[in-house]
């Protein structure tokens, strides 16, 4: 594979009725989180390591293996491989006043090193928002609700919450030490990476994939009964909410995230369509310290790519990635109709309308490329045209053809343009 003309491995070129899907996708969301008193909030694809390091933590997979980390100038810098801690930087260098309450989401590219397959890439979007409103179930639930009503937006059914909790900050510590208590007489049936993670990062041993694995973990107690009385209200709480707001979702025990911030509420969205196996979205309730400041926060991030799989595959992306066609191919004949129509596409387009011409070329060669355009018309004129200050508007999807005089061109075809107009919403002009 040549690196002169193939993308780095595991990121992709985004090209026509994908991008136009991507667009209506984004404009959707922008919509729905809007509605939800969101404002778009762009931090640098580029952080200090440190950023990462600090919120995301030392042990997780993320930060040990899969960030892209680069020196200049003797600092260490890298790709974000996610946007929940540019977004708490961000905040961390403001006053209380600014950021209390804030809403904030963010669409943009995030860069991991992960083996690529299906739904894993190295770079992928996603569509996420951060709240910083006071700790309270009633917000994570909230926002659950925006994620869920997100992905309904784009048409996606079948959709499950995997709800848990990571249990309060003071929860952490014990409920890890009794989980490694109770996975000790069990060592030797365990994988090497739980063998591992015992020591480093003990509740990935939960959603190990590995069959002995997962047949200890199915013996244990579950992770709730190590942790306070308030952790677990709490998540009864955000259960309750989300029952009042007729938003479903399971309790799942076993589930964890791969980033360190969360305290409290987890989760993650799966569809519930034969073949999709991996996570949608995930998210959940955090506190992050970065210099002075500790933000607590509630947010979810959704991967763009696996939504665009999800609605290809539920039959639902073409209708978003249909091309608008051209209003309008000028075809000039001769230098002086050229020249005519270079001015006159400027004030079209001025207008409003859609059009392009060829430099230059015979009338067969002017007629192919408006034809291979998918141009709706095509305005033809040459030199006894315009001594007579007339052309020829032809359908291009017809064949039907007709003399306009000069003056009446644009209304004529702004007149024709807004008849046809149903698609034009949908996506760009070719
Ligand atoms: P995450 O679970 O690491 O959470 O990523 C969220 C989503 O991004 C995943 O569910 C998946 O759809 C997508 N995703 C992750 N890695 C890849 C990949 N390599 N290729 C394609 N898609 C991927 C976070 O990033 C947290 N910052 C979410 C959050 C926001 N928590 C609180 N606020």
């Amino acid at each position: 594979m040549s690196t002169l003309t193939q993308p780095i491995q595991g990121m992709s070129d985004i090209t026509g009725a994908e991008v136009r899907l991507w667009r209506w996708m984004e404009e959707t969301a922008r919509g729905v989180m809007t509605r939800y008193g969101f404002e778009e909030l762009r931090t640098p694809l580029m952080e200090h390591e440190s950023v990462f390091v600090r919120s995301i933590g030392d042990t997780t997979d993320v930060v040990q293996k899969e960030m892209y980390v680069f020196e200049k100038g003797g600092r260490r810098y890298c790709l974000r491989p996610e946007g929940t801690a540019g977004v708490m930087r961000h905040a961390a260098g403001l006053g209380p006043q600014e950021t209390d309450g804030a809403r904030w989401f963010y669409l943009g590219p995030m860069f991991r090193c992960e083996r690529p397959q299906a739904g894993r890439k190295r770079q992928f979007h996603q569509c996420g928002v951060e709240c910083l409103e006071a700790p309270s179930p009633v917000v994570d639930a909230e926002i659950l609700a925006l994620q869920m009503d997100l992905l309904q937006a784009w048409g996606l059914k079948n959709l499950a919450i995997h709800l848990n909790t990571r249990g309060a900050a003071a929860d952490h510590a014990p409920a890890a030490a009794a989980l490694r208590a109770a996975l000790a007489p069990h060592e030797a049936e365990l994988c090497e990476d739980c063998r591992r993670r015992i020591g480093q990062n003990v509740l990935r041993v939960l959603d190990c994939k590995n069959e002995p694995c997962k047949a200890v973990v199915a013996g244990l107690p579950a992770l709730t009964s190590f942790m306070s009385q308030e952790s677990r209200d709490y998540l009864d709480a955000v259960a309750s909410h989300l029952s009042v707001m007729g938003v479903p979702y399971m309790i799942d025990p076993l589930l964890v995230r791969g980033l360190d911030y969360y305290e409290h509420t987890i989760w993650e969205i799966v569809g519930t369509a034969a073949g999709s196996q991996s996570a949608l979205a995930g998210g959940g309730r955090y506190r992050i310290r970065l210099g002075e400041r500790e933000l607590c926060g509630v947010g979810f991030a959704i991967g763009m790519e696996r939504v665009a799989a999800a609605l290809e595959e539920a039959g639902l992306a073409a209708a978003h990635g249909a091309a608008v066609p051209l209003d309008l191919w000028l075809v000039g004949l001769g230098d002086a109709a050229r020249e005519a129509n270079l001015a006159l596409m400027r004030s079209l387009r001025a207008a409003g309308l859609s059009c392009r011409m060829a430099p230059g070329g015979s009338m067969k060669s002017q007629m192919r490329a408006a034809n291979k355009s998918g141009a709706r018309f095509a305005l033809i004129r040459g030199e006894d045209e315009l001594a007579a200050g007339t052309a020829n508007l032809k359908n291009l999807a017809t064949g039907e053809q007709e003399t306009l005089k000069t003056e009446a061109i644009e209304q004529r075809i702004q007149a024709i343009s807004a008849a046809a107009a149903p698609t034009a919403a949908s996506g760009e002009p070719t």
